[in-house]
């Protein structure tokens, strides 16, 4: 579907009358911290008719929709699923079908692990026009949140973003791929599995002393920030007891953590050997 922009000019404006066909906006609402939204993104939410959205969108940014606006709860946490993705999927198109403008809110970006070429290829599919709205993904909001860059000139020239989550709930990666020690390595959805992602990089070459900045919470007022490295990760997590959401960072980069904190968040740095 091609993009309109006399709807969403109406939607901002508030003059949208139901009269046009309704369609969804898949917005992507970033890491956490509210400052961290596109322009395009503050815009639909503060005009927002109806907001469906995930776990993972920080009620910092919720509190910008009208107090009017239908705001629905579909969170999935880890290991328990709130509403089934197929149950989403109609519910974006029965919202779109009686005219409105549906904003999907997604935590970080919406085409990165956040299933949305899934909702948008439903929507399609039902002949309803799907915008997309970019944010800022997990991986650079804490990459900036830490002042540890995923690449650089002297330590990294690539970077991958990997989940450890695979299709059965499993990383299913090919390690051999991830040895090179001048590529940047971000896990989503990584702690779960931390165990056995550092046994694998070890066990296929990559040393046991590569540092590891584990970012819970990244960009949010109560962030925290581990340093470890590969060998002493899962030990990291467990006596810190960290939870979801966080993110892994391993790469010589992670040398170049800073303290640049959120104020009122919190810190611990483990020993990188
Ligand atoms: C289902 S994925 C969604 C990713 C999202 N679409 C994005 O672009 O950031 C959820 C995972 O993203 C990571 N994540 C999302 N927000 C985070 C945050 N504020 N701090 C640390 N990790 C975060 C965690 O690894 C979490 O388990």
């Amino acid at each position: 579907m091609t993009y309109s922009v006399s709807s969403l000019d109406k939607l901002l404006s508030g003059s949208f009358t139901g009269g046009e066909p309704g369609a969804v906006w898949l917005v992507g609402a970033g890491p956490g911290d509210a400052g961290l939204l596109t322009v395009k993104a503050l815009r639909l939410i503060e005009n927002a008719e109806v907001v469906v959205y995930d776990r993972l969108v920080s009620a910092e940014i919720l509190a910008l929709a009208p107090a009017t606006a239908l705001c629905i709860d579909v969170g999935k946490t880890p290991g328990f699923h709130g509403m089934k993705q197929a149950q989403i999927n109609q519910l974006l198109v029965d919202l779109a079908a009686t005219g409105r403008q549906v904003i999907r809110l997604k935590g970080g970006d919406p085409f990165i692990f956040g299933r949305g070429g899934e909702e948008m290829s439903w929507v399609q599919q039902a002949g309803i026009a799907c915008h997309i709205v970019p944010g800022i993904t997990a991986a650079t909001g804490c990459a900036a949140a830490t002042g540890i860059p995923l690449t650089h000139r002297d330590m990294a020239q690539s970077v991958r973003f990997i989940t450890g989550h695979g299709r059965d709930g499993k990383p299913q990666l090919d390690w051999q791929s991830l040895q090179d020690e001048r590529q940047t390595l971000v896990f989503y959805m990584g702690l779960t599995w931390c165990q056995a992602l550092s046994d694998r990089l070890v066990g296929h070459g990559r040393d046991a002393a590569t540092p590891v900045a584990i970012v819970e919470r990244g960009t949010r007022r109560d962030q925290r920030v581990m340093i470890t490295t590969l060998q002493q990760l899962a030990a990291c997590v467990a006596q810190q007891q960290l939870q979801s959401p966080s993110l892994l960072i391993v790469g010589e980069v992670v040398k170049m953590y800073r303290q640049a904190l959120p104020q009122g968040s919190q810190e611990r740095l483990m020993p990188v050997t």
